[in-house]
């Protein structure tokens, strides 16, 4: 019989702690109905004690569904405990995820404690948490580092107070496939009631190595795999949930099967990684741009022959359809919510109303609309709570001159101009920016992205800004990219100007 493989999705927690990648309450809602939507069977919806938008987004998320189980994470702290059973009280199915790190660098230097110390707040955590529900996961935090022997002790105890799950993380994202793989193996072996508790692997990617240590997890004993989306995370990220589906999908040899239905993989994957600013690099398995792309002569002339000579999967299976319709500044609604819905998108009937307009907007300037700009367009109005916005912006450039911009802002409803010259657009747009926002603000990455590739495309721009000791984040989009920049300088600003 094949064995059943449990998803346990952290992009809302894991992948969500990645810098700039802050969703608010509504945009995560809209991630967890499509992981819903995609078959997960765990989503980690936040951290509750962390902050009060964590605590409102696990209470909103586990009243928004119904299916999945809702996990909310804490220390091994009492008052984290507390914090992540009140976010949870509106979930149908729920669990508290709590753990304490377990590697020598952890009890050293992280807690200047003792193996047996920790093993014992590790139970009384356990313990703590079942007063509040029944499905309790623990982590041990730092386990790829950890010793075998003493990793097996902890895994034991906890299982005995109570644990439903057992987590072994590679947090560093250290270990080689095989060192992970006997991690799983040895606890397997030598923990007593291993069986009454499901494993579950947390892969960090620091090494490249995410993908191939979950599956070595899986393939000596673990039955649920923490992952993300699009594989973001703290750091290089997390083990990419599309990956794991994908593996388990092709190699029938495995028997492994999960709950996924990939065909809503490239929807959710766009969706992400929209919300989130986070671009998906061309090259990435399964989602990336190229993922399906042939171009050599020789490959393209093998799947014209047959798909099978170069390709392991079918894209449709991935939900990349060869869908013919066209936005163009021609299409109706309908057409842009049918676009929507296929990207996993489905807005009220006000939103679409002026997603639309944004849409016609964009579709004069650009022949072809594509489903990046329009879910660009649905995730726009993340600037409507903006303080400082754009009213408009000139610049004249050129060769052999030097740029002139003059700009005006609206600061919470009171309007400023500024001009300035600079060695190119965007410098003198910013320096003209700088003249009324007269902050000590540093520009530290400014990364701009092209969508697809006609001369009309919209140009994306993620940029950090330093300011006050801290990195401040924005992103714009438009298809002029000095706006663009422009739009995303003042992005960062917006998250520190009130403080
Ligand atoms: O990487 C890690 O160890 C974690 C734990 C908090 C589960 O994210
Ligand atoms: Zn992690």
């Amino acid at each position: 019989m094949s064995k059943r493989l449990f998803i346990f999705d952290t992009t809302l927690r894991d992948g969500e702690q990645v810098p700039g990648c802050q969703l608010n309450t509504v945009e995560k809602i809209e991630v967890a109905k499509q992981l819903e939507g995609l078959g997960v069977d765990v989503i980690e919806a936040g951290f509750p004690i962390s902050s009060p938008g964590d605590f409102k987004s696990v209470i909103e998320i586990s009243k928004a569904v119904t299916w999945p189980v809702i996990c909310a994470l804490s220390r091994a702290v009492e008052k984290d405990i507390d914090a992540a059973a009140e976010a949870l009280k509106f979930a149908k199915r729920k669990r508290i995820h709590t753990g304490i790190g377990t590697s020598e660098y952890h009890i050293k230097y992280k807690f200047n404690s003792t193996p047996d110390e920790i093993l014992e707040r590790a139970v009384s955590a356990v313990k703590y948490a079942k007063r509040y529900v029944e499905d309790v996961e623990f982590y041990a935090e730092d386990a790829g580092r950890t010793d075998n022997e003493y990793l097996a002790r902890v895994v034991e105890a906890v299982i005995k107070a109570g644990a439903t799950v057992v987590n072994i993380p590679d947090t560093t994202g250290y270990c080689l496939p095989a060192e992970y793989g006997n991690k799983i193996k040895y606890l397997m072996e030598h923990v007593d009631g291993i069986d009454k508790a499901v494993i579950s692997t947390h892969c960090h990617n620091d090494l490249g190595m995410a993908t191939a240590n979950t599956m070595e997890g899986v393939l000596n004993g673990a039955r649920q795999v923490e992952v993300t989306i699009n594989g973001i995370g703290e750091r290089a990220g997390n083990t990419a949930l599309e990956e794991i589906a994908m593996i388990c999908k092709c190699h029938h040899d495995l028997d492994i099967t999960t709950n996924i239905n990939t065909q809503k993989i490239g929807g959710i994957s766009r969706t992400v990684s929209s919300l989130m600013n986070m671009p998906v690099q061309p090259n990435k398995a399964i989602v990336g741009r190229n993922a399906f792309a042939h171009s050599s002569g020789i490959h393209q002339d093998g799947v014209l022959k047959n798909a099978q000579t170069y390709e392991i999967i079918n894209p449709k299976d991935v939900g990349y359809s060869d869908d013919q319709i066209v936005l163009t500044a021609r299409s109706g609604r309908a057409a842009l919510k049918h676009r929507l819905a296929l990207n996993g998108v489905t807005l009220d009937e006000d939103k679409l109303d002026k997603v639309y307009q944004d849409f016609l907007r964009l579709a004069d300037k650009k022949k072809e609309v594509t489903d990046d700009d329009v879910l660009i367009l649905a995730g726009a109005d993340r600037t409507a709570s903006h303080h400082i916005r754009l009213d408009y912006l000139q610049v004249t450039s050129g060769v052999g001159i030097r740029s002139v911009a003059s700009i005006g802002l609206d600061i919470a409803g009171e309007k400023f101009e500024a001009a300035a010259t600079g060695n190119g657009p965007v410098d003198a747009a910013i320096k003209a920016l700088k003249k009324i926002i007269n902050r000590k603000m540093v520009l530290k990455e400014f990364t701009i992205q092209a969508i697809n590739k006609g001369s009309d495309d919209v140009g994306k721009v993620h940029m950090q800004v330093e300011y006050n000791g801290h990195v401040y984040y924005g992103f714009g989009a438009n298809t002029d990219i000095v706006a663009a920049s422009v739009e995303a300088y003042i992005d960062a600003i917006n998250k520190f100007h009130n403080k």
